[in-house]
């Protein structure tokens, strides 16, 4: 067992944290902008690269101490012997008592993990083998529907972690697509997701990916069965038509049966892959059948990179690790209770919402591990985002003059995969400028100066200047990158997981359970039956009883 996960000091009473807390007092004052000026090496002690990204923390206004004493925080939390848990399959989701082992969906090198009894290696070398051959044999054109056409659709249908992370890879690789191929994804259980999607594809050259870890999900099942009826409608076919059309990506073999997809047109996973970290596993098919196998195998690759980086390198130049202790300092020492995600990238648009789920489910949590006590901090942020330089348009504002710090992170490519006269340039000005304002800002004199240079009268000069002060010493991260490439994309996608864990083991919550979703779900499966009928409507508040009169008046 590890003595610091189990340890029952909390957190904040640690003393790296309390030190934490007197260091955070003591440097408040300490701008971004002086510290630049003060000391010149300060990009250069104050970055990282790993094969090829570049990533930059110099902005953050953080000092030497501030960053021994993260580490220390992180040592005394045991952030290297949790790592060491997780990689080596120790059961670390306690609550479900579960291994966390999507690092070994990526893994090139068999390390003779098992879970009970079983090899790991293996198993999945025996699924990725699974799909290369359905990859290949769409792409060679061999996937065929029930009317003998070939498939030219892949309609991915799953929600949350069986949705998000296939989505925002399939979309921010769209350069690299098969020819011919299209992809479109169905999570909402609103019937417009499922309708607009239905109108846009040919039954015959359909194929359908059933995305569900438990197969139990009632959006996805309630989709796939509108699906499946639907394709026996357009085709005017029985039901031997779903083997052509249907697919199972799953960790419930007897769930798949029982909705009437055959095991053999199944691709499985395994209870130790947590959903929001299952893009990886066959969760990821339609990445793979969209794009092609390779890419695919790039992807893990590049994550497999980080996951080496993540356990070999120091914490002092570890990227998740500092990302990780950054945000604490952020969240816990300064009071930020969001962190914006920005990538300067159109093909990145998914990725904040990506990262929501990853995030905030892991690490929404007011639990401590051992269950008897509520945390008394702060722990996961408002994780959020927009695409630069739209986010420019729309809430920089608040940024930038706003009354709360915002931590972010900027993510861009040196390389644009359409280069396009000089957008790219000037996408990546964009990109710099504004996390060099964030950290500037602009005084009160220099305001003055440049209205004055403008020529504007005194009194303008004196009316306007306060408005166009920005406090500055806004902290953000900076990702650089060549290209957006399929291993460049594996290599971000691990680096927030290692964070999102690294965060976790501090906060001391088990960041791989989500059972805060789950009133809510029982709460809708008791009102459903509730939204027919007129018998009275009993068990609610005012609020909720007057909502389903309302709604069952308005439909009628
Ligand atoms: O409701 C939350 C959740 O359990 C997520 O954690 C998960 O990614 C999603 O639902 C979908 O679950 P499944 O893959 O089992 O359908």
């Amino acid at each position: 067992m590890l003595p610091a996960m189990t340890a029952s000091t909390p957190p904040n009473r640690t003393n790296a944290w309390l030190a934490l807390e007197q260091h955070a007092q003591q440097t408040a004052k300490l701008h971004a902008r002086e510290l630049f000026e003060q000391d010149p090496t300060r990009f250069a002690r104050m970055h990282v690269e790993l094969s090829g990204l570049l990533f930059d923390y110099s902005k953050h206004g953080v000092v030497d101490e501030t960053l021994r004493l993260l580490m220390a925080l992180a040592r005394e939390r045991g952030v290297e012997e949790a790592r060491a848990a997780m990689f080596a399959g120790e059961p670390i989701n306690v609550t479900e008592q579960r291994e966390v082992l999507h690092t070994a969906l990526r893994a090139s090198t068999d390390e003779g993990l098992r879970v009970d009894g079983a090899l790991v290696f293996p198993l999945v070398q025996t699924e990725l083998r699974k799909l290369r051959g359905l990859s290949d044999r769409l792409g060679r054109g061999e996937l065929r529907g029930h009317t003998g056409k070939p498939i030219t659709d892949i309609v991915n249908i799953g929600i949350g972690g069986s949705d998000l992370g296939p989505v925002m890879v399939t979309e921010a690789l769209r350069p690299y697509w098969r020819p011919g191929l299209r992809a479109h994804f169905v999570s909402n259980i609103d019937d417009a997701d499922l309708s607009h999607v239905l109108l846009d594809v040919q039954a015959e050259t359909t194929l359908f990916l059933v995305a569900s870890k438990t197969f139990t999900t009632d959006e996805t099942l309630t989709n796939a069965r509108s699906a499946r009826e639907w394709l026996l409608r357009e085709l005017g076919a029985g039901k031997e038509a779903v083997a052509k059309h249907f697919f199972a990506l799953s960790t419930n073999v007897n769930g798949v049966v029982d909705f009437g997809i055959d095991p053999a047109n199944m691709l499985e996973f395994w209870d130790w892959v947590g959903g929001r970290y299952s893009l990886w596993s066959a969760i990821g098919a339609s990445i793979a059948l969209v794009l092609g196998m390779d890419h695919f195998e790039s992807l893990l690759a590049g994550a497999a990179d980080v996951d080496a980086h993540f356990r070999a390198a120091p914490l002092e130049a570890n990227i998740p690790v500092l990302m990780a202790l950054l945000g604490v300092f952020h969240t816990n020492f300064r009071g930020c209770a969001t962190h914006a995600v920005l990538p300067y990238d159109q093909h990145l648009h998914r990725f904040p919402a990506y990262l929501q789920q990853a995030d905030m489910e892991s690490n929404g949590k007011h639990g401590r591990k051992n269950g008897d006590e509520v945390v008394g901090y702060e722990t996961g942020p408002v994780v959020w985002g927009e695409p630069g330089t739209n986010g420019q348009h729309a809430f920089y504002q608040l940024l930038h003059q706003g009354t709360r710090v915002v931590p972010a992170d900027f993510l861009a490519a040196a390389r644009s995969h359409y280069p396009l006269g000089q957008h790219h340039d000037k996408l990546i000005a964009n990109f710099f400028a504004q996390s060099e304002a964030l950290m500037r800002g602009r005084t009160l004199a220099e305001a003055t100066a440049e209205l004055t240079a403008e020529g504007l009268s005194p009194e303008d000069v004196r009316r306007l200047a306060p408005h166009k002060v920005f406090s500055g010493n806004r902290p953000s991260s900076t990702f650089l990158y060549d290209l957006l490439d399929p291993r460049t994309l594996g290599r971000l996608v691990a680096l927030y997981e290692h964070k999102i864990f690294v965060q976790g083991v501090i906060w001391d919550v088990n960041s791989f359970d989500q059972m805060g979703v789950e009133l809510g779900k029982q709460l809708a499966k008791a009102i459903l039956p509730k939204l027919e009928g007129d018998a009275p409507v009993t068990g609610h508040d005012a609020s909720t009883t007057a909502l389903i009169e309302r709604y069952r008046a308005l439909r009628a």
